[in-house]
């Protein structure tokens, strides 16, 4: 019998759960991050470009004649075709007037330092980035500013950030899934010791009650330390119930007996018959008494050997065969014969005190139940996988209808009055074949009067 374990939650499941959201965020932030590092360093680069481009130029201007002369220069250009392959456009101005180039290229508004100044705008329907820059040349008097425009789309530069985009997506992916794999493992160790304590407590025999010696990882000391203390209070908690139980038997069934005898000799001693019937009644009260005392005791140690079932291989040959010889004498007093019948070998794994008791209970209600001088035959006898052991009495018979209840604690047939019994019998009986894995089966013979109760239990 083990009670129902509820669970909620896995330690496994929530480890998992944890690793992964933590991953999946470091993935995205490691995602975002280069992203914006690439941009970053991109658009410094283009600046950088633009600014050396803007003052090569620059550096090929001069003032002739009061006219600027200007050779562009090839490298410039070159520069900036290195990056990619983005449109360049150009304007140069000279104080107030336009030299050079594209005419409506916007000039990037300048502010108080020396320059070259920078802004992303959009020209001719695309985005580009534009840098001036400006140098003073000596004209006549005053010197005037030559001011120098240059503008590039970003094509490349967006091309170049989608590429790395990509990349940073794959690299956030491979990221997620080998911590993913990592994370598996992690939960998968980390249960491990659970796994193993568990398995080391189940696979224990039922009276193994041993503290768990085996080292645990240091938060699972106080667990472990907590089912060693409870294993060791169960330990002793089973030891005083079968010193009780010993002990009650034996304190019970004694001063009764002793009764019985007093009362008996009293019986013989009075002479009034009305005090003999009472006597009578006396001795019938003890006998019941005894009997249910008995029988309680031997249901309280049924039920305290079920719970730590023993697994010894029993002969069911050797063990019909001393029963019977145990119960000879009490069938002897009603003449009735006991015939053991034994169908081939048959042996099962269990308790052989509780597979004795099952037995001597189904035996004594039917030499209870059977008229004197008649024939009981137990047989042994196995088919498919399972041995049985069957009484087959000519006494009363069940009472059919209700038979199943007869299992039941305290039930007693209709058929019995005058019978001493406590209606403990087929119980214990019922008990001790469902503990083995086998099952108690009570029918009437097919032929001719009786009860046939099989016992039946798994073979080896
Ligand atoms: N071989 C049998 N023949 C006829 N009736 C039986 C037989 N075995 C059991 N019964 C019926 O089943 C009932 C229950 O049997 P069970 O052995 O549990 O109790 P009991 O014999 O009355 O008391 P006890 O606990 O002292 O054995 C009996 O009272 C009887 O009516
Ligand atoms: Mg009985």
């Amino acid at each position: 019998m083990s009670a129902e374990v509820h669970s909620r939650g896995s330690i496994r499941r929530r480890l998992m759960v944890q690793l992964l959201l933590g991953a999946a965020v470091l993935a995205i932030a490691l995602f975002f991050i280069v992203q914006s590092l690439a941009r970053q360093l991109a658009e410094e680069s283009q600046d950088n470009i633009l600014a050396a481009a803007v003052s090569a130029i620059l550096d090929t201007t001069s003032v002739r004649d009061g006219e600027i002369q200007l050779d562009l220069p090839y490298s410039a250009f070159s520069m900036l075709s290195n990056i990619s392959n983005d449109r360049v456009f150009y304007a140069v101005r000279f104080g107030d007037d336009f030299v050079t180039g594209y005419s409506d290229l916007p000039v990037v508004t300048k502010d108080d330092s020396f320059g070259p100044w920078f802004d992303t705008t959009t020209y001719q329907d695309d985005e580009v980035r534009i840098v001036t820059a400006q140098r003073r040349l000596a004209s006549g008097e005053t010197p005037l500013a030559v001011e120098v425009t240059l503008a590039q789309t970003r094509d490349g530069q967006r091309d170049q950030l989608m590429w790395i985009s990509q990349s940073a997506a794959a690299l956030g992916t491979g990221f997620f899934v080998s911590v993913a794999v990592l994370a598996l493992l992690a939960a998968r160790s980390s249960i491990s010791p659970i796994l193993r304590l568990t398995q080391s407590v189940s696979r224990r025999g039922p009276k193994d009650l041993r503290p768990v010696a085996a080292p645990v990882p240091h938060e699972m000391v106080p667990l472990v330390a907590a089912l060693n203390s409870f294993m060791d209070r169960l330990k002793n908690s089973l030891t005083r119930s079968e010193e009780f139980i010993a002990d009650a038997a034996h304190r019970v069934r004694t001063p009764l007996a002793t009764v019985r005898t007093q009362a008996e000799i009293t019986y013989r001693r009075v002479e009034k018959d009305e005090n003999r019937a009472s006597i009578r009644e006396m001795i019938r009260a003890i006998d019941e008494s005894s009997r249910a005392a008995g029988q309680m005791l031997d249901h309280a140690m049924v039920t305290f050997r079920t719970d730590h079932l023993e697994q010894q291989a029993i002969d069911l040959n050797a063990l019909a065969a001393e029963m019977i010889d145990r119960l000879h004498p009490m069938a002897e007093l009603r003449e009735i014969e006991l015939v053991l019948e034994q169908q081939g070998a048959a042996s099962t794994i269990g308790d052989t005190i509780l597979l004795q008791s099952a037995l001597r209970n189904i035996l004594d209600n039917a030499i209870k139940y059977s008229p004197a001088d008649s024939v009981i035959t137990l047989i042994v006898s196995q088919d498919a996988g399972m041995a049985h052991l069957t009484t087959s009495d000519r006494g009363i018979g069940l009472p059919i209808d209700d038979a199943e209840r007869l299992k039941s604690r305290f039930a007693r047939g209709a058929n019995v009055e005058g019978v001493i019994g406590s209606g403990l019998g087929l119980t214990i009986a019922d008990e001790v074949a469902r503990a083995h894995g086998g099952y108690l089966t009570i029918a009437n013979n097919s032929k001719g009067p009786g009860a046939c109760v099989t016992l039946s239990f798994p073979l080896q």
